[in-house]
């Protein structure tokens, strides 16, 4: 894989279409304003951006999810507290199958997930999501990336303009297997956004549909619109447009929720996983 060195860090791709890793960055020193500028760049033009080996306090973990906007709002703090942690700051929630009293601590807790945009059932989903390991299990709980603009240029060009300017319905999913996000805080939300969904600030088109999310299409019956959803999600999973990351303790890892979807594999549920996750709040979306 080519480098791409810049005066202030080095770009180094992962995959052909999402996902690079920042090198020669220590997070827990304050960034000058070009470097943020040229941080932001990077996140548009690659989607997902990896930062191995940092060790972040929260108030540094909320620095650098500002350089990509507002940070966005979580929901109530944690009833309980894994060991080295006694407060969590507004804005830091834990994604972790840690249990205390039975209950876990935090979101999201067990094993696979399905291909998914965080927070697709709400009106106005949040534009990025950070999220730092403290404890990862030996193995498994990999955490996979799609890119949505890869899969919409890519796409059968006749179901792509059969598609143009619909409106999808998504809703939040839970029951036996763990399908959905952020389980607990408004479950039964449901919203209605374009198929294919324009980055505000890229300009660029994604597939804006994910296999655990999307229930249908807006003036289609179901006869209809499941196939294309199927064919959407299976196209938009081809493994050529996925990055799978294999977590080490101190990733920051950042993704933007506008055009990609992620998923998460599997791992022991007798071994402790714990991410601190912020987000990034979203502004509009186009139509
Ligand atoms: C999330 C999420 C995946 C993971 O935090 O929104 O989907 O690997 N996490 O825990
Ligand atoms: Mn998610």
């Amino acid at each position: 894989m080519n480098v791409a060195a810049t005066n202030l860090f080095e770009i180094v791709p992962l995959t052909e279409h999402i996902g690079v890793e920042i090198r020669g960055l220590d997070l827990s020193k304050p960034l000058d304003e070009a470097t943020k500028k040229a941080l932001h760049q990077a996140w548009l033009d690659h989607i997902v951006l990896i930062f191995r080996g940092q060790n972040l306090t929260q108030e540094q973990h909320m620095d650098a999810t500002r350089v990509f906007g507002e940070p966005g709002h979580v929901g109530r703090p944690p009833k309980y507290f894994p060991e080295g942690f006694n407060r969590v700051l507004p804005g830091i929630m834990f994604i972790s199958n840690i249990r205390e009293n039975g209950e876990p601590i935090g979101a999201l807790p067990d094993g696979e997930m399905m291909f998914h945009h965080d927070m697709i059932h709400h009106e106005l989903p949040h534009k990025g999501t950070l999220l730092y390991s403290v404890e990862i299990p030996s193995h498994g709980g990999n955490t996979l990336f799609a890119s949505g603009y890869a899969a919409y240029e890519t796409m059968d060009p006749e179901i792509r303009a059969r598609l143009e300017g619909k409106i999808a319905k998504h809703h939040y999913h839970y029951g036996s297997v763990q399908r959905g996000d952020d389980k607990g805080t408004e479950a039964s939300a449901a919203s209605k956004h374009p198929v294919f969904r324009t980055n505000e600030e890229t300009g660029r088109k994604a597939v804006y549909v994910n296999r655990l999310m999307t229930i249908g299409i807006e003036g289609m019956d179901d006869d209809e619109a499941m196939p294309l959803l199927e064919y959407l999600f299976d196209h938009s999973e081809k493994p050529e447009f996925v990055y799978s990351h294999e977590w080490k303790v101190g990733d920051l890892l950042l993704w933007d929720n506008r055009c990609s979807t992620h998923a998460r594999t599997d791992f022991p549920s007798t071994e402790r996983r714990l991410m601190l996750r912020t987000t990034v709040r979203g502004e509009v979306i186009p139509y």
